[in-house]
């Protein structure tokens, strides 16, 4: 029999029922640690301490998580009290065992509170971390004190740091619960039951001496993965404070460990870096949404795809639709190249199974959802048919017309071009509104950014279904209108404006690379270049009749980049490692000395500028176009499709924190100075830098 025991604020629910009592979060949507959470659950633990018939409390959450953290709207915000770190000190102080029933997400300060109970449950379905990291902190309530006495400093550092959660089963192999059951709460009062049969006093991690002693035996192993974890931390300060923070668990005692933690977080989260990682956060969130489409607009079904061309792109794509569970008809017009995508396909999985990523019978499972064809007309039963043929407006209208007449009256024809128009795309068939277009990044199966390409007659079920299924593919699709190369290929064409100025004026591909990697990229742009294929932007400024002396030279010798063993830098046989290469500077001394160009060294801080100025210049106009919903639609496809600093936020984050005026005036300096339009600063941003505002409004 369950009786209601309790008047404490809705928030937080209390009832008791053979002297456990059931302590549950419940603040929709996520069990987010608000004010109010927080005070619910102070009150109810002193209610239940009050209550002599209580003898045990299990907590779980209500809806669909136990709970997702500290409430990220509250952070930028004087704290309130009651703080999290106090409330969870209360958890763990109480004097009859507690014990954390875990179903769904438990992140953040969500698992920091299930730390403070006195044991753990979880169910399959749990999600359980410290994401702290990605929002630029570190856990803030206890986190890297307590895991790493619960599981070991080196497993704790590897989980803060890498921010990714781990599953009921993971969470039971790790140490972080001890039991998974389906029913979470019928297991954790169980256990309860068991702890209040047992007469010990319940411990908590904060003092339990025995597993401290056990968590400093491991400051080898905890030494050797922090300095693994750090590896790709790439300029963001969370990742470093994260192992200070859990290296202080093995040095200092709990008490000054919280201290040093607390001052940690309070610093970071008022820093530049949590803002932009947070607003990265919410971007993405909001990347989601569609504006103009009628409200009773649902999304076309789709239930089974086709995919056009089996080459890199095609495979990757049929393998992102297989991955998440969708029947496959892959086609391609000879069955060489089928053979040769399908075989593609399999070495790919084949690695992720070498690499323990993947079993070989979910590799099975998968490659058995992709069928391979020889005949178009196999798109006949497909709900989706996205085509992935060269990057050629007449090939891809004529396969359009053909995909028209053979595919079903429902079908959604989806492109995957990368800048082609395609509104002149979709003119090619008899149903325009069922024509959208889907970019697709490559490595297709693994990149998370999807844009869907909104041409002017797409119909909104059709949009609607483009995203739906993009994000059960696992991506993060972000609606673009229709223009040269959209959002992401356009603003990447503007990074490059001046790259061969700065190769005339004396920098190095090598030094631009490294001013751009300085600033927060994986890869710089001449890297990239010859590791995508120096022919292919070749191609793409043909065809809109520009022209770039230097990349232009090195494709009429055949230097295409990696695949050809030269591009701007060589390459030796086999190897990735690019050389500097003196033909290339050459090259640009004697462009130098034709145009009377004094060469110099640049410091890396101009580099940066002149490759994002421009950039941030291009998503004003973008903008000012329409063809971005949103400024935070462009940071977050360029910080999931093209590796941008998520700790910057973003190039139009990054430009509010640079200042507008400054990047107008640095625009409008390299406008007079150069007499290139690209320069010319945006109206939208010349309005801003007037005004003092920013692109977020
Ligand atoms: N605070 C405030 N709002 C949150 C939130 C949080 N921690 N987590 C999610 N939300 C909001 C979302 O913004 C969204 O709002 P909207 O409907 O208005 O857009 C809504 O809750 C639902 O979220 P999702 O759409 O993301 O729902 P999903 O079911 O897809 O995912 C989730 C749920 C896995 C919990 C996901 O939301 C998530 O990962 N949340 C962030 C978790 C996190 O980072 N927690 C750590 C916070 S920092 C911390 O705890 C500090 C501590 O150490 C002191």
């Amino acid at each position: 029999m369950t009786e209601p025991h309790s008047a404490s604020p809705d928030v937080v629910t209390l009832t008791q029922e053979n002297g456990i009592a059931l302590l549950t979060l419940n603040n929709p949507p996520v069990n987010a640690l608000s004010t109010a959470l927080r005070a619910g659950i102070v009150a109810a633990l002193a209610e239940a301490a009050a209550d002599p018939a209580i003898e045990a409390i299990v907590m779980t959450g209500a809806g669909r998580g136990f709970c997702a953290g500290a409430d990220i709207t509250e952070f930028g915000k004087p704290p309130r009290e009651p703080f999290l770190p106090d409330v969870i000190a209360a958890i763990e102080a109480f004097p009859k065992p507690v014990v954390a029933a875990i179903h769904g997400p438990a992140l953040g300060g969500g698992l920091e509170v299930a730390l403070g109970a006195h044991a753990r449950v979880a169910a399959p379905s749990a999600k359980m971390g410290l994401p702290e990291v990605k929002l630029g902190l570190i856990p803030g309530a206890g986190g890297t004190q307590r895991l790493p006495r619960l599981i070991g400093p080196a497993a704790a550092v590897k989980l803060i740091v890498s921010g990714e959660p781990v599953g009921g089963a993971e969470a039971l192999k790790l140490g972080i619960v001890t039991e998974v059951a389906e029913d979470v709460v019928a297991a954790a009062r169980a256990l309860a039951r068991q702890m209040i049969a047992s007469g010990v006093a319940p411990v908590g991690l904060s003092s339990d001496a025995a597993r401290l002693e056990a968590a400093r035996a491991g400051r080898d192993a905890f030494e050797a993965a922090a300095a693994e974890v750090l590896k790709g931390a790439r300029g963001a300060e969370a990742p470093a404070a994260c192992v200070a923070a859990v290296r202080n668990s093995l040095d200092l005692d709990f008490e000054a460990g919280m201290k040093a933690e607390r001052a940690a977080f309070l610093s970071l989260v008022a820093g530049d870096q949590s803002k932009a990682l947070r607003h990265a956060f919410f971007a993405e969130k909001a990347a989601a949404k569609i504006d103009g489409l009628p409200a009773d607009a649902v999304a076309r079904p789709v239930r089974s795809v086709a995919v056009i061309g089996a080459g890199t792109m095609g495979g990757g794509i049929a393998m992102a639709f297989a991955n998440a569970g969708y029947p496959v008809t892959l086609i391609e017009t000879s069955a060489e190249a089928l053979a040769r995508g399908q075989g593609n396909i399999d070495k790919n999985y084949a690695s992720t199974v070498a690499r323990g990523r993947m079993s070989e019978a979910e590799k099975a499972e998968r490659i058995a959802r992709i069928t391979g064809w020889l005949d178009l007309g196999a798109v006949a039963s497909a709900d989706l048919i996205v085509e992935a043929v060269f990057e050629d407006m007449g090939v891809k209208k004529t396969l359009m017309a053909d995909l028209d007449r053979l595919a079903g009256p429902d079908a959604i024809l989806a492109t995957n071009t990368s800048y082609l128009d395609v509104n002149e795309i979709a003119a090619a068939t008899s149903r325009p509104e069922a024509v959208v277009g889907m970019h697709f990044f490559s490595p297709a199966n693994i990149m998370k950014l999807l844009e869907v390409v909104r041409a002017e007659k797409t119909a909104p079920d059709v949009l609607l279904a483009a995203v739906e299924v993009g994000r059960k593919l696992g991506k993060i699709p972000v609606v673009v209108g229709v223009c040269n190369g959209f959002v992401g290929n356009r603003i990447l064409r503007a990074q490059r404006n001046d790259l061969e100025a700065l190769l005339v004026e004396g920098a190095s591909p090598a030094e631009v690379d490294a001013a751009w990697n300085g600033f927060g990229f994986p890869m710089g742009p001449f890297a990239m270049l010859d590791l995508a294929g120096l022919d292919i932007s070749w191609r793409a400024r043909k065809a809109l009749g520009q022209t770039a002396e230097i990349a232009d030279h090195l494709c009429e010798q055949g230097r295409f980049g990696q695949k050809t063993g030269r591009g701007f830098y060589r390459y030796e046989p086999g190897e990735r490692k690019p050389l500097a290469d003196s033909e290339v500077e050459d090259l640009a001394k004697a462009i130098a000395a034709r145009e009377g160009i004094t060469r110099r060294s640049i410091p890396a801080a101009e580099i940066v500028e002149r490759l994002l100025y421009p950039m941030i210049n291009e998503g004003a106009r973008i903008l000012e176009e329409g063809i971005a919903q949103r400024p935070g639609d462009i940071d977050v496809i360029w910080i999931f499709g093209y590796g941008f600093p998520a700790w910057r936020g973003g190039p139009m984050h990054a430009a509010g924190n640079i200042g507008l005026a400054r990047i107008r005036d640095g625009l409008q300096a390299r406008f007079e100075q150069s007499g290139r339009a690209e320069f010319k600063p945006a109206a939208l941003l010349e309005r801003l830098a007037a005004d003092g505002g920013s692109f977020a409004g």
